[in-house]
């Protein structure tokens, strides 16, 4: 019998670097300037002006702009080509985590998008990924010694969970390193974890790259924990995933009146609030492919430089069904490469 040769996931996976790769050069155009707000509209207008040209039906599950009214690729939009007979997908897309990063000049930013496609050409992509209500999850993340999930745990005291990564890892606690966004909800987590004498590398936004990190090898992180985005959860888990490592969330309600909006309005029970999400529940199947570029410098991508004529970008393209990890360092001619923008339909000079 001949192999089934058709694979979606190759056809399209390329082309999903194209779209972080045109969203963070059009980022980086404001790096620094002050304005994340025109950082954004640039990134999603470049993302979106790539994912027309790209042949699937594309269905946005996790969308950005949720946290405040900043502009954004939104949850339900369409992406992608609709041709008859294309591959349905659906898709998780942040073209700029970390805007104020970006705005100040920063490191911490990247571009970010995950797609994981059907089976079949009729089959329906709305569960691939979870659309989570809540604006936040309470997260930890580790690498692949931990993967199984179950020594950790959400609702362990931080000491125990040191603990045990410090076990798994063959270091001493004083040897490892958290990651935390610097936030007041934090004050406690920064605690127990000076006491219990671990390294903390604060962060002032980026918890996508941040919670991949203890996946990657040399990336000098052990650990990720504590409340950020629900949007950014998903997205972590699915390039953890890929990986090999693992992450646990749980929704934080930030108020009374979240609380009381996803259990009056949003149809969520004690249960769902209560729910410890592993990467699976968030990144569900083997068809997953997870594409970041660099904005600026990560523990996990360089950041956007130029060198003579060229710009470089520096991205990470990764699969979930055989966890292969591909770095794509592109020279883009200053003189030749254009941006095409979904606004108006037309390329623009880099
Ligand atoms: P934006 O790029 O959308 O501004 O998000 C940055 C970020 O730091 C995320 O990485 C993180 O999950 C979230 O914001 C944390 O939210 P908050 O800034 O409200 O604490």
């Amino acid at each position: 019998m001949p192999a089934n040769r058709h694979d979606p996931e190759r056809a399209i996976d390329l082309d999903l670097i194209r779209c972080t790769e045109n969203a963070a050069l059009a980022a980086s155009r404001w790096l620094g300037k002050g304005d994340k707000n025109s950082a954004d509209l640039a990134a999603t207008d470049a993302m979106r002006g790539m994912f027309e040209l790209i042949d699937c039906k594309g269905l946005v599950r996790i969308g950005e702009g949720r946290k405040d009214k900043a502009p954004g690729i939104f949850v339900d939009e369409k992406l992608g080509s609709w041709r008859e007979g294309t591959i349905p997908a659906a898709i998780a897309v942040d073209p700029v985590d970390g805007t104020t990063l970006t705005a100040k000049g920063l490191p911490g930013a990247i571009s970010v998008m995950a797609v994981t496609t059907c089976e079949k050409p009729d089959d329906d992509p709305s569960e691939l990924f979870p659309a989570i209500s809540c604006h936040y999850m309470d997260k930890i993340a580790v690498g692949p010694q931990l993967a199984d999930g179950n020594r950790i745990s959400l609702d362990a005291p931080i000491k125990e969970n040191l603990d045990i990564i410090a076990a798994s890892l063959n270091k001493r606690v004083q040897e490892l390193v958290a990651v935390v966004l610097d936030r007041p909800r934090h004050e406690k987590i920064i605690e127990a974890l000076r006491s219990a004498g671990c390294g903390i590398r604060m962060i002032l936004d980026g918890d996508v790259a941040a919670a991949i990190a203890p996946c990657l090898p040399n990336s000098g992180v052990d650990l990720y924990l504590g409340i950020g985005g629900s949007p950014e959860a998903v997205l972590a888990a699915a390039a953890i995933k890929c990986l090999g490592g693992q992450q646990l969330c749980r929704m934080w309600p930030k108020n009374e009146q979240e609380l009381e909006q996803l259990l009056t309005v949003d149809g969520y029970t004690q249960a769902d609030l209560d729910k410890v999400w592993n990467v699976e529940d968030m990144a569900q199947g083997q068809h997953i492919i997870f594409a970041a570029t660099g904005i600026s410098d990560s523990p996990m991508l360089p950041g956007i430089r130029y060198q003579g004529p060229y710009c470089i970008t520096e991205s990470i393209l990764m699969r979930a069904r055989n966890h292969t990890v591909r770095k794509i360092q592109a020279w883009h001619d200053i003189r030749r490469k254009t941006i095409r923008m979904a606004s108006t339909g037309r390329e623009v000079p880099l």
